[in-house]
């Protein structure tokens, strides 16, 4: 496993999401997450809304059952996603906190991260939040989700902690961040810069990339790997699997983890034989040959 200063904390760069954990029995959700401690994972992510909480109340059920290894573990969740809405005000923030630390039997959140821009977002009160947060011993460390380099700026002019990690999709699949930059100066739909160039922000400001949905297409339309709609994507990366005697699955952590930005993958997998193959990749350095390759071959094109 590799691992990466967060906060001063060595987390994993492979990072287990817990979205799905719902889709589990207690005892399969616990398993699994044995299973990503054995393989090195000491980074869980949550969201308030992740199975209307039900995620963070059986993470909290393991916490429970394994007290004494709680320091063991970096625990981070969301917040600001609610039914038809965004709300990043401070009495939601606060409320928010509050139910999932309830529900994870934490004292404190080692991240807390805001979901999805909030287009009513005031940042003083959001700053107010934060700092009461971190004062009450609620809140250790302060991120975003599915922020642009504005919205970052923003709100970084008002908080004081720093921003520490930026959630965003990210894959061989879903390259925004990074097809802008190889267009440049062109006139080809992948020339047009969406997020503000979101990825250099991140790296001049030290916020750490946490790349979301790494195996999905689209957003959410399905997974890649082994999909017949992807052949050269997956002829490629069987053939680099084969060269490291890996999957397919490794490969594509590994094609996330090579880029310098030293971002985290975040995986999503319920099943422990996928969670291991994927934290394999995090040992694999790709080729630079090797990453353009996989990404030449969904069907991108270098100018
Ligand atoms: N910030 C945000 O807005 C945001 C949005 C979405 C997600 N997230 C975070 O990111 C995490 C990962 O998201 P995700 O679950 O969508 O990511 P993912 O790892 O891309 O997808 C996991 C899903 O794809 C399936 N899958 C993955 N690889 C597969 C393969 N090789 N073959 C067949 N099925 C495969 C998994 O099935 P199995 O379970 O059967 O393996 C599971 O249903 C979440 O848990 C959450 O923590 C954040």
């Amino acid at each position: 496993m590799k691992y990466i200063n967060f906060d001063g904390k060595n987390v994993s760069s492979v990072v287990m999401g817990c979205m799905r954990i719902n889709q589990l029995s207690r005892s399969e959700a616990f398993s699994l997450i044995d299973a990503a401690r054995e393989c090195g994972i000491n980074h869980f992510d949550h969201a308030d809304i992740y199975g209307n909480g039900e995620c963070e109340s059986i993470f909290g059920e393991y916490i429970l059952r394994n007290r004494s290894d709680r320091d063991d573990m970096f625990i981070q969740s969301k917040c600001g996603i609610r039914q038809g809405y965004y709300d990043f005000s401070g009495e939601h923030i606060m409320q928010s906190v509050e139910q999932s630390l309830n529900r994870l039997h934490i004292d404190s959140l080692d991240c807390l991260l805001l979901h999805r821009p909030d287009a009513l977002f005031e940042p003083d009160e959001i700053a107010q939040t934060f700092e009461r947060l971190y004062s009450d011993g609620k809140v250790k460390a302060f991120g975003v989700s599915n922020m642009n380099s504005m919205q970052l700026e923003l709100l970084r002019k008002y908080v004081k902690a720093p921003i520490i990690a930026n959630q965003l999709q990210f894959g061989p699949m879903f390259t925004g961040m990074i097809d802008f930059a190889l267009n440049e100066n062109m006139t080809k739909p992948e020339s047009v810069d969406r997020d503000g160039m979101i990825l250099d922000y991140c790296r001049l400001h030290n916020i750490t990339i946490q790349a979301w949905s790494p195996f999905q297409y689209g957003f959410f339309e399905g997974v890649f790997v082994d999909n017949e709609k992807f052949p050269q994507l997956n002829k490629c990366l069987q053939n680099i699997a084969d060269i490291y005697g890996v999957t397919k699955n490794s490969v594509v952590s590994a094609w996330v983890l090579r880029h310098p930005a030293n971002m985290q993958i975040i995986s999503g997998t319920t099943n422990i034989n996928r969670l291991k193959e994927i934290a394999r990749g995090a040992d694999i350095a790709l080729t630079r040959k090797q990453w353009y390759e996989v990404y030449t071959s969904t069907g991108k094109t270098l100018p």
